[in-house]
């Protein structure tokens, strides 16, 4: 597939409102969503990249694709059947298709049980897989994340962070996926095992056609994996794109300062100095206007922060949701 070829979507998310915390409370007022009006789709084999600070719904968006949460408004549809719903009601088959590879690789594997076990487990649930056939499945899976097959006799404690986030994957290709879902899986590995398991990525990818929704807080990362990306902030869709057309102007503000920014070796830390955090910068009520508009160098005074932004359409894979025109923000972004 070419990096821009347009295919029947795999995946289809339709207006997504999440929200945290609206069963079992008692809160008179409606907790403000995490995740706004989000809609995006993904094809067979291609890989979405998710792009944002700490606090912009990424996650959030995994979990609902992944059955995880249950959101306020909006549909998901995959493969044109509407998957709405808790992971409880899914079908096994469903359970099977999408896999969730957590951001921290330990929680994707139990620390008390040998990888036998670990990769065993969705062999059995999945395929009913026993014996001498569960294991020749097994040596396949640990071959195909290129690591020797001696590793399944070994506890998860005596992995490299690399290598267990190898097993990870090896275990969510055992229910042989048609979409993953990458939350982060490279954010805690050195900068050298990073490529390593971006290669192993790609090179999965290539063999067996499969989706990935891939999650990270630094662009720079998702630039040679991703086919498109979507730049989150505050949990609403700022930027959507081909990675040339993200990283070339014009681009929205908030891209703007992420390519501009040097991310710190602290992840929950990035993009922002020392003495801030997300939340000082969540003052614009959030049905008003631009969440933005507190830190955007371009902003419009009385309107950025009392109406929304419509979306202004680039290229057809290009759009950026902003006042300023984009012949106006490829002006200023020519001279900064
Ligand atoms: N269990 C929870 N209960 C209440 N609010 C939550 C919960 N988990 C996340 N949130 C809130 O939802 C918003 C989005 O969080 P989310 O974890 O999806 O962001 P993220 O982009 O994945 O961040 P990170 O890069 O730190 O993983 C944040 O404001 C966060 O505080
Ligand atoms: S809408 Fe206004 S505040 Fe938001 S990014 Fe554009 S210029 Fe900046
Ligand atoms: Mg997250």
């Amino acid at each position: 597939m070419t990096r821009t070829q347009k295919v029947r979507p795999l995946l289809e998310i339709r207006n997504l409102q999440i929200a945290y915390g609206t069963k079992g409370t008692f809160q008179r007022q409606e907790p403000t969503p995490a995740v706004w009006d989000v809609s995006f789709t993904l094809a067979e084999g291609e890989t979405l990249a998710l792009v944002g600070e700490s606090g912009s719904g990424k996650t959030t968006i995994a979990r609902a694709i992944a059955g995880l949460m249950v959101p306020r408004q909006g549909q998901i549809l995959f493969e044109d059947q509407d998957i709405t719903l808790p992971i409880e009601q899914r079908s096994r088959k469903l359970h099977r298709q999408i896999q969730y590879i957590f951001q921290n690789p330990d929680s994707s594997l139990n620390p008390r049980r040998k990888i036998t076990y670990n990769l065993g487990r969705p062999l059995e649930f999945f395929f009913g897989l026993s014996g001498g056939e569960k294991k020749r499945r097994m040596e396949q899976l640990l071959h195909s994340v290129h690591l020797d097959t001696n590793y399944m006799y070994r506890f998860p404690s005596q992995l490299s962070g690399g290598e267990v986030q190898r097993v990870a994957i090896a275990q969510a290709l055992a229910a042989e996926p048609k979409l993953m879902l990458c939350d982060e899986v490279i954010s805690a590995l050195d900068v050298s095992v990073q490529a390593n398991i971006l290669d192993l990525l790609r090179e999965l990818q290539a063999e067996r056609g499969i989706a990935y929704l891939f999650i990270a807080h630094d662009l720079a990362v998702v630039r040679w994996l991703a086919h498109r990306v979507i730049v989150l902030y505050q949990g609403r869709i700022m930027e959507a794109g081909t990675p040339e057309e993200i990283f070339s102007p014009p681009y929205h503000p908030y891209t703007e300062m992420l390519l501009q920014s040097v991310p710190e070796p602290d992840p929950s830390r990035s993009f922002l100095k020392a003495t801030e955090s997300v939340s000082d910068y969540i003052d614009v009520e959030p049905e008003m206007g631009c969440p933005f508009t507190p830190r955007c160098p371009h902003r419009i005074e009385s309107v950025c922060d009392q109406e929304m932004p419509a979306w202004q359409e680039i290229s057809p894979a290009h759009s950026v949701w902003c006042h300023v025109p984009v012949t106006e923000l490829a002006q200023k972004q020519a001279v900064s």
